[in-house]
């Protein structure tokens, strides 16, 4: 049994996911060029597991610093996390988004290609069902329709891999569509810690609740949801982290591409998320209903039962568990 390359390993998934790979005994080689991380996170790792891993500070554009990645060490299978994730980013700058997040996965498989790995677990994203479909998604809808480069990029791939599996049925690969994932590592080590001013719900939250911003605004009041705010599947975590555990098992034993949603198949909205995360933290999170976000949907979940039929995986933590857990983090 090789080892299992995680590229981003550093970001906030990817670390999450070394811990659970760790834990289960495996050995692991993380790449990263810490372009939305610092080694911080690696270092949390070893202390949380206390094991130690091989880690390569590399683009994984650069072709000749992956092939020596490959050639010193004996690699089995790939987890491939890196990659820019910033919608409103994708829009200023959809060349970036292309080049990094396509050439970044080139890079990758031409390098598995040569040295004959052929099993890979690819970050993927809710974002793929478009704007066509309705919640619940199930993973035999059609895809595309994405509204941003970002989005764009993840569907793009997601068909290169299931090209590549086509051209060469040795192939193995499994598409994670990752909800809304939020929380932390319950030993408070690992968090999602965003440059600025955050975008998402779950750290613009908290720097509310920590008097660094002074309220939320709540992206439209008049959804057609209860409460009219937006719903969303948030996931823990480390849940999401040990769906990659099982999406390895899976690979022992298939070939072919097959999707799976990583979710919980409950929504929550933006107020019961911020009412959860002031009972966890015993703070008040002031808010303030404001213009709907360009681009947002009003509703969306997960159907998981594909996940749980086939991996044996199904999320365990709520949302107040994630709350507790994003709060101890700090
Ligand atoms: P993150 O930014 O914390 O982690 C990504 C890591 O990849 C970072 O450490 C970054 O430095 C590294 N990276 C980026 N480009 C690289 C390159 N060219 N070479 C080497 N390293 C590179 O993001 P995350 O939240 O941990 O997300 C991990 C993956 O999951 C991403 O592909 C993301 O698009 C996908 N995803 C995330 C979410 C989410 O809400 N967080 C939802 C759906 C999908
Ligand atoms: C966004 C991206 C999605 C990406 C995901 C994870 C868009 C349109 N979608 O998902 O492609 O995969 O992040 O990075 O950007 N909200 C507020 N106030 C805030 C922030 C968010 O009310 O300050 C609301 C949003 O309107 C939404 C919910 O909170 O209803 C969740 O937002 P967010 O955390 O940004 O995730 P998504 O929009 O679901």
């Amino acid at each position: 049994m090789g080892k299992i390359l995680v590229t981003g390993g550093a970001g906030f998934i990817g670390s999450h996911t070394c811990v659970e790979l760790l834990e289960r005994g495996k050995e692991i080689v993380v790449v990263d060029n810490f372009v939305n991380s610092t080694p911080k996170a690696l270092e949390a790792v070893r202390e949380i597991t206390g094991r130690e891993f091989e880690f390569y500070e590399c683009d994984l554009r650069d072709r000749a610093g992956v092939e020596r990645i490959f050639c010193e060490n004996e690699i089995s299978a790939a987890i491939h996390f890196a990659g820019l994730k910033a919608v409103g980013e994708s829009v200023q700058k959809p060349r970036l988004y292309y080049d990094n997040n396509l050439g970044s996965t080139l890079g990758l498989l031409e390098a598995m290609e040569r040295h004959g790995v052929k099993k890979l677990i690819f970050s993927s994203s809710a974002t793929v069902y478009g704007e066509k479909n309705a919640a619940p998604y199930r993973e035999e809808m059609e895809t595309g329709g994405t509204t941003n480069p970002y989005g764009t990029t993840k569907w793009m791939i997601e068909r290169m891999l299931a090209d590549e599996c086509a051209a060469d049925p040795a192939w193995g690969v499994v598409l994670l569509r990752y909800f809304n994932p939020i929380g932390a590592h319950p030993s408070g080590l690992l968090r999602e810690d965003p440059n600025g001013i955050p975008n998402n719900l779950m750290p613009y939250i908290v720097r509310v609740a920590q008097g660094k911003l002074p309220y939320l605004n709540v992206f439209g009041g008049d959804y057609p949801t209860p409460d009219g705010t937006g719903v969303r599947d948030y996931i823990h975590v480390c849940d999401l982290a040990a769906g990659h555990g099982k999406a390895l098992d899976w690979l022992e034993t298939h070939r072919g591409v097959e999707a799976f949603n990583l979710g919980t198949g409950k929504g929550s909205s933006v107020l019961e998320v911020l009412h959860a995360y002031e009972r966890a933290s015993g703070r008040e999170v002031p808010y303030r209903v404001a213009p709907r976000r360009a681009g947002d949907l009003a509703v969306s979940y997960a159907d998981c039962s594909k996940a749980q039929k086939l991996l044996g995986w199904r999320a365990q933590f709520s949302l107040d568990d994630m709350c507790r857990d994003t709060f101890h983090a700090g």
